[in-house]
């Protein structure tokens, strides 16, 4: 494909020092972009900085801005006018602590994303990546879940940020020259297979895969799997692990396709996923046979506001946009388990 941009170009990655938003900028630099990542640190530490550093050799830029803070955004903006296209993480994601404080999440993952697209409406053309979500889609009626499944009402504040995101960017795209694409990942994990950067979920994890390792490793006396009577083959619930390093390469191909226009519209959606369902009690059994290890779990009942399956139709995916995922699931829960051990130096 001829590469109709310069590749020194710099690309601004809100979020940069999180889980995906690190493994992100790393494959950046892998295409030779120069990255500024931003990042307000509430969820994220400044030694991923040197953890990228260690990867690719390259420590990218780094501000700590508040996307919530306007003024500090329109100042970011004027100071960094060469910036060629946005790739933005920077939100709150635990569905559950979205229900307990939704403002938190209106307030951070909504207002910031319109702070940001007003400094992009004012540049000539803009080149915008948008961390969506499969929570979209709620329960979706048939799997695999396709672009076109009908959006749900959303089961949490957080799912909702995520809708109304997306049609805020579908509103202002009408309007003016921001071109972007809309990511709706699955469940990522797994770490960089470095085990240099990875997921550093603080206090109690919320999500499956940092629960059982930080369970493998002592952290934790027990995994709870939440249901076992669901209408699925072993009764718990299916969801599509996707390795974080798939997800950050899915990002980088997505920018380009615009930073080359070979969007085919202002607005652009694909799902981000294996294409491959695994029951709860699956991924324990992959990471049981990774870690060669047994994991101490027990049966609880369902969690609020859980649904039965989501599992990714990446069709769109791999023929648009030329990508797929490459990891399996048992490859991506060893990273994970590494990961774990180097963190606690084990
Ligand atoms: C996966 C499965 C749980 C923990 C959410 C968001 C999604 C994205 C990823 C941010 C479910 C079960 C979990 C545990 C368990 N968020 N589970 N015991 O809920 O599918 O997706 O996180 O990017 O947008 O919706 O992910 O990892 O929390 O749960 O049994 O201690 O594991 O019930 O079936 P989820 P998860």
């Amino acid at each position: 494909m001829q590469c109709l941009y310069n590749k020194k170009m710099k690309i601004l990655v809100t979020g940069g020092l999180g889980f995906i938003g690190s493994h992100t900028v790393v494959e950046l630099q892998n295409e030779g972009f120069e990255v500024i990542a931003i990042d307000n640190l509430s969820n994220s530490s400044i030694d991923v900085l040197d953890g990228i550093e260690r990867i690719t050799g390259k420590k990218p830029l780094f501000e700590n801005i508040d996307l919530r803070n306007k003024s500090a955004v329109e100042n970011f903006f004027s100071k960094h006018q060469d910036i060629s296209g946005v790739i933005h993480f920077a939100a709150s994601k635990a569905v559950g602590e979205s229900v307990e404080n939704p403002l938190l999440y209106y307030e951070n993952n909504v207002n910031s994303l319109v702070y940001l697209l007003q400094e992009l409406q004012k540049k000539p053309e803009a080149h915008f990546i948008f961390s969506s979500s499969c929570t979209v889609y709620g329960q979706a009626e048939k799997m695999p879940i396709t672009e076109s499944a009908p959006i749900q009402t959303a089961m949490s504040p957080y799912g909702n940020t995520k809708q109304i995101g997306e049609e805020i960017i579908t509103d202002v795209a009408k309007v003016t020259n921001i071109n972007s694409i809309l990511l709706r990942y699955f469940n990522p994990i797994g770490a960089h297979p470095s085990a240099e950067i990875g997921e550093l979920p603080l206090g109690v994890p919320q999500n499956l895969v940092p629960f059982i390792t930080q369970t493998a490793i002592g952290l934790r006396e027990k995994l709870s799997v939440f249901g076992n009577d669901y209408p699925t083959p072993d009764g718990t619930a299916i969801r599509d692990y996707i390795h974080v390093v798939d997800l950050a390469k899915a990002h980088v191909i997505a920018l380009q396709r615009l930073l080359n226009k070979q969007n085919s519209e202002k607005v652009e959606t694909f799902n981000l996923g294996t294409g491959t369902g695994s029951s709860v009690l699956e991924v324990i059994n992959a990471f049981e046979k990774v870690s060669n290890q047994k994991l101490n779990y027990q049966i609880v009942g369902r969690r609020e506001g859980d649904v039965i399956e989501a599992y990714a139709n990446t069709d769109k995916a791999n023929t648009i946009l030329g990508w797929k995922a490459q990891s399996t699931l048992e490859e991506a829960l060893k990273s994970a388990w590494k990961w774990e051990n180097k963190i606690r130096n084990k």
